[in-house]
């Protein structure tokens, strides 16, 4: 897939991954460009760097997901492609309220699903349409530290994977995109736990955007711009056991870095 000619709506786009993103469609020749975000401000930068339209709206919401959809139909008659980009990180387990529960459940894992509510018969009727799932490495892995990211991530990318079988013989292209540490707010603020150890690997947003434009071309559904990702992945297939007690052993080493030891 090619973004050349395409109307694409980019959730999350006032930030991080998602202002990359922007940005990169905007390069590629996009048709028309939606930022919506709950950052209006930031929103209305990305929109006016890459001449684009900003929308306000809580994508935790079903009704701030149909309000994007319906400005970029407005302005673009369409949409060809839909980034469900915008997430939250969460640190803690079992122990988080329900209520935090729910909050990250909606943004992470129900706003894919409200887009692909609004938008599925639309483009079954016209043969053609396509989700960028952000996803995360969390969600074929885990996230040490967030239970709350680890299981939403687990089941976007599950509901990603859906898409993909049930829509793709209809002309929808589904597309996950799974970094480990991306140099955004998210990372610097440590949403989803102690993730310093992140850093020595984190790429910036451009380099995602780039390797997404590049999944884009050779149709891959997993888009991992850490290539180490697939082969976690394998090892975990491949022995569950011995990948969980090399997680843990992880786990203790960032344990003993967080507490000034080494
Ligand atoms: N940064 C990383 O290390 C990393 C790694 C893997 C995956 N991801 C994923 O990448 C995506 C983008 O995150 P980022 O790293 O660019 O972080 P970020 O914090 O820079 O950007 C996230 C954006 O989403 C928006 N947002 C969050 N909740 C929203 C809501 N309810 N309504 C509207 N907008 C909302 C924020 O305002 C922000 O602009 C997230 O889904 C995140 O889980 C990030």
């Amino acid at each position: 897939m090619k973004v050349t000619g395409l109307s694409v709506v980019v959730t999350g786009g006032a930030n991080g991954i998602g202002r990359a993103l922007a940005r990169r469609f905007a390069r590629e020749g996009a048709r028309g460009v939606l930022i919506a975000d709950r950052d209006e401000a930031g929103a209305r930068v990305t929109a006016e760097e890459v001449g684009g339209i900003a929308v306000a709206a809580d994508l935790g919401t079903e009704e701030g997901v149909r309000a994007a959809i319906t400005a970029a139909e407005a302005a673009f008659g369409h949409v060809d492609l839909f980034c469900a980009n915008a997430g939250i990180g969460l640190e803690g387990g079992a122990e988080v309220p329900d209520a935090e529960w729910q909050r990250i459940w909606n943004i992470n894992v129900m706003s894919h699903v409200w887009a692909a509510r609004a938008l599925v018969p639309g483009m079954i009727a016209r043969g053609s349409g396509a989700f960028l799932q952000t996803v995360s490495a969390a969600g074929l892995l885990m996230q040490i530290g967030s239970a709350p990211y680890s299981v939403t991530k687990h089941a976007a990318l599950s509901f990603a994977e859906w898409l993909a079988v049930t829509y793709g013989d209809q002309g929808i292209q589904v597309f996950a995109l799974c970094p480990q540490g991306v140099k955004t707010n998210m990372l610097f603020n440590a949403e989803f736990g102690n993730s310093a150890f992140l850093l020595e690997t984190a790429l910036d947003p451009d380099q995602v955007a780039e390797a997404v434009v590049q999944g884009f071309e050779a149709g891959n559904f997993l888009i991992l711009p850490h290539p180490e990702v697939a082969e976690f992945f394998r090892r975990k297939a491949a022995d569950y056991d011995r990948w969980l007690r090399g997680m843990r052993k992880l786990q203790d080493k960032i344990r003993v870095t967080a507490q000034g030891g080494h």
